[in-house]
């Protein structure tokens, strides 16, 4: 039967014992408190319902009018919204898609062939193994190093392009999440610097995953990589969570860089984006409504994430065995947890003895034990308990 499928698709599908525990806990009827929320729809927030649905019902969307980048309409309202950011970014250099995913997917088609080596960030955003798999691309990960925040740490850069280098593949791109998830650390200028001069060298692009940079807790807004011009660089980012909206299923790559190569790539994307034509029309004619909608839910958002980081603050602060890692934006927080046994161990006791679910450090590839991961957008009430047992079962662990 394995043989029948190709060898990309040999994926260890039984189900771990994380979720494991969680079905069975589900099945049991038992209730769960939740610090691993990460679906904006479902968490009470308020969207102006009439307006999202009415800009859905555009009365152009019934006619067919394919663009391989998107619709004009929707290029510029993703234009302006860079703009609001301080960068320009033409509409001509904007490809809309389905997802961040599938965002990642047309870049990986652009700039590898297969075999070809990408550098990822670790601790970081699990998804990308599965998006290698799938395009025959090999992922070398390079380290954030936690010390007093969470810095690149450019050896390890080095050492993983050796390592490529080693096994006869090319680097193609490095990527960096930005902020990332779920450290919460945004790129520092510096770093941006250092990654282009690697860049440069090494004819390598950088790929920039944005999706989740207007969630900063400093009031200086970041630096976007959109207005990277030094080398070629891709910036993702889509509505899933700059407006709260992952149903809609609106993304985008914006691409900058020194020409010509700029346009080259643009014209190969435009390939890529017209092979799929993966955009339908009514969400695209609704984009300008949608970014819109981001003033709204990102004020409702931050309003929550500033306030369960000070009542996990306020937690913490009277006990000695848990404590958090600094966090510059995003929707996650890092939690620093005893060890006792593997993270996993951990969160699957805590679920069955106290209810609360969290994720374990090692869904993100922590290079060591020790970490679990907190939702900042959980509601209020359900987050100080969650909290609230969480250092309970701790303390009484380690008691
Ligand atoms: C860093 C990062 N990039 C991309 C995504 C997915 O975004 P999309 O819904 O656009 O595929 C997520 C989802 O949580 C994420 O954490």
């Amino acid at each position: 039967m394995r043989n029948f499928f190709a060898r990309r698709t040999f994926w260890d599908l039984t189900t771990n014992r994380y979720t494991e525990a969680l079905e069975a806990h589900r099945r049991a009827g038992r209730g769960v408190l939740d610090l691993t929320a990460s679906n904006p729809t479902t968490i009470g927030l308020h969207y102006r319902e009439d307006e999202l649905l009415q800009a859905l019902a555009h009365g152009k969307a019934l006619t067919y009018e394919p663009q391989a980048k998107g619709l004009l309409v929707a290029r510029e309202a993703v234009s302006a919204y860079y703009a609001a950011h301080g960068s320009h970014v033409s509409p001509d250099d904007l490809i809309l898609t389905t997802s961040t995913s599938e965002a990642y997917s047309f870049l990986f088609r652009l700039l590898c062939d297969p075999g070809d080596t990408v550098l990822v960030p670790t601790p970081s955003y699990p998804l990308f193994d599965f998006l290698a798999d799938l395009h025959d691309v090999k992922l070398e990960p390079y380290e954030l190093v936690y010390d007093h925040g969470w810095q690149i740490d450019f050896p390890s850069v080095q050492t993983a392009m050796e390592r490529a280098r080693r096994a006869g593949s090319r680097c193609r791109a490095v990527l960096v999440v930005h902020p990332n998830n779920p450290t919460g650390s945004f790129v520092k200028p510096p770093e941006a610097e250092a990654l282009n001069r690697i860049c440069a060298a090494n004819e390598m692009a950088i790929v920039a995953d944005e999706v989740f940079l207007d969630y900063a807790l400093a009031k200086d807004p970041p630096l976007t990589f959109s207005s990277n011009s030094t080398v070629l660089t891709f910036t993702l980012s889509g509505l899933s969570k700059i407006s709260g909206l992952p149903q809609m299923k609106i993304a985008w790559i914006a691409a900058n860089g020194p020409q010509p190569l700029l346009s080259d790539a643009m014209n190969r994307l435009e390939v890529i984006a017209d092979t799929y034509l993966s955009m339908n029309a009514p969400v695209q004619w609704a984009v300008p409504v949608m970014l819109e909608e981001r003033h709204s839910i990102q004020s409702q958002l931050l309003r929550c994430i500033v306030a369960n980081l000070a009542l996990l603050d306020s937690q913490l602060a009277s006990q000695k065995l848990c404590r958090r890692l600094q966090v510059e934006g995003g929707w996650y927080v890092v939690l620093r947890v005893p060890v006792a046994g593997p993270d996993e161990d951990l969160a699957i006791a805590l679920l069955r003895e106290t209810g609360v679910l969290v994720q374990p450090g090692h869904f993100y590839d922590f290079t060591s034990e020790g970490y679990s991961v907190i939702s900042l957008i959980t509601p209020g009430d359900e987050f100080a308990e969650g909290i609230r047992r969480l250092l309970a079962f701790i303390a009484e662990l380690h008691s």
